[in-house]
C-alpha cells in the first residue's frame, strides 16, 4: 500500500543555487585560502565555503564565483588588500570559549608562580574573539596579582575577531565563567547593555592585539616568549605548514618555555623543537 503524504510531506523541489559554484572554483579557493592563510580545506568543505563567501559575490555584485574569483586574483591596491583579507576572514573557523581545555589553566598557573615576578612575556596567537588570551589574563591576575609585570601578546589572522576581542564584550551566560570569575573580572551591562558583560580595566591592561599571520615569513614580535598558546589552530595546517611555524615558533621563544596546544594537535614529529611535558603541554628545547 502507498504511503499516504500530507500537503506538509510533500516532497519540495530543491532550489537552484544561487550562484554557480563548480569543482574548479572550489579547487581555486583552495588554492587561495591555503596560499594566504596555511589552511587545508578538505573536499566535504564545498558547501561551507559556498555558504561563507556567498555574502561577499551578493555585496560586491558579482553573478558567479567565476567572477568573484578572477576580481580578486586580479585585484591591487587597497581594495584588493581589503577583499583578501574579506575572503581569508570569511574562511576561517573561529569556534573558542573562555577556559576552553581547563586542564591546561593550572599548568600556566603552576608555571607563572614557578618564573615568579621576572618581567614575563605571553603570547596567544589563533586568539579568535578574545576568550582564550583573557582566560590567560585572568589566570595571570590571579595568580600574580593585578600588578604584575605581564604582557599578554594576542594575535590572529582574521581581523573582524581581533576587532571583538579588543571589545572584550561578551554574554552574560558565555561558556566557562565561574560565577566568581565573572564578579571579579568583569562589569555587567544595564539598560540597553543588559545581558552583556566587558572584561575589566585591569584585563585589558595586560593585553595587546595584533593581526599576525603564521605563515608570515618574518615574525618580528619583540622579545623572545616565556609561555605561548597556539590552541586549535595547526589541526587547519598541513604536516609541512606544521613543522615551519614549529620552527619559527622555536625562534621566538625563550629556551624550556611552554608551548600549550590544542587537544588534537601533536607536534611529536618535532621533539627535536618541542619536548612534552604533559597532556598537550610542550617544552621548546
Ligand atoms: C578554532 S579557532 C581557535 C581559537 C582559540 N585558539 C581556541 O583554541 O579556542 C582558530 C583560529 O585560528 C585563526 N587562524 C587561522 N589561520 C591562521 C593563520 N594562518 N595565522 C593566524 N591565525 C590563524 C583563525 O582566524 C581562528 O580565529
Amino acid at each position: 500500500m502507498s504511503a499516504i503524504l500530507s500537503p506538509l510531506d510533500t516532497p519540495q523541489q530543491a532550489s537552484a543555487p544561487e550562484f554557480s559554484f563548480g569543482a574548479a572554483d572550489f579547487e581555486r579557493v583552495r588554492t587561495l585560502i591555503y596560499q594566504r592563510a596555511g589552511i587545508s580545506l578538505h573536499a566535504g568543505k564545498q558547501a561551507m565555503v559556498y555558504s561563507r563567501l556567498s555574502r561577499r559575490l551578493r555585496e560586491l555584485g558579482h553573478d558567479s564565483f567565476g567572477s568573484y574569483l578572477q576580481w580578486l586574483e586580479r585585484a591591487t591596491g587597497s581594495a584588493g588588500e581589503q577583499e583578501w583579507q574579506e575572503f581569508v576572514n570569511c574562511l576561517t573557523t573561529n569556534l573558542t570559549a573562555f577556559f576552553r581545555e581547563e586542564h591546561h589553566f593550572p599548568v600556566l598557573a603552576a608555571e607563572l608562580a614557578r618564573l615568579g615576578s621576572k618581567s614575563l612575556r605571553i603570547w596567544c596567537n589563533a586568539a579568535s574573539t578574545g576568550e582564550e588570551p583573557y582566560s590567560l589574563a585572568m589566570t595571570v591576575i590571579e595568580a600574580l596579582g593585578a600588578k604584575a609585570d605581564v604582557k599578554i601578546l594576542c594575535s590572529d589572522i582574521d581581523t573582524k575577531v581581533l576587532a571583538s576581542a579588543r571589545r572584550g564584550v561578551y554574554a552574560a551566560d558565555a561558556r566557562g565563567l565561574s560565577p566568581e570569575r565573572l564578579r571579579r573580572h568583569f562589569l555587567r551591562g544595564s539598560g540597553t547593555n543588559s545581558g552583556s558583560i566587558r572584561v575589566k580595566a585591569e584585563l585589558q591592561r595586560i593585553v595587546e592585539f595584533r593581526v599576525h599571520n603564521l605563515m608570515d615569513e618574518r615574525w618580528a614580535l619583540g622579545d623572545a616568549f616565556d609561555i605561548v598558546f597556539c590552541r586549535n589552530v595547526m589541526i587547519y595546517f598541513d604536516a609541512p605548514t606544521q613543522r615551519r611555524v614549529l620552527e619559527r615558533m622555536h625562534r621566538v621563544m625563550q629556551p624550556h618555555g611552554l608551548l600549550f596546544a590544542g587537544h588534537s594537535e601533536n607536534f611529536s614529529a618535532s621533539r627535536d623543537l618541542f619536548r612534552l611535558r604533559g597532556k598537550t603541554v610542550y617544552e621548546r628545547v
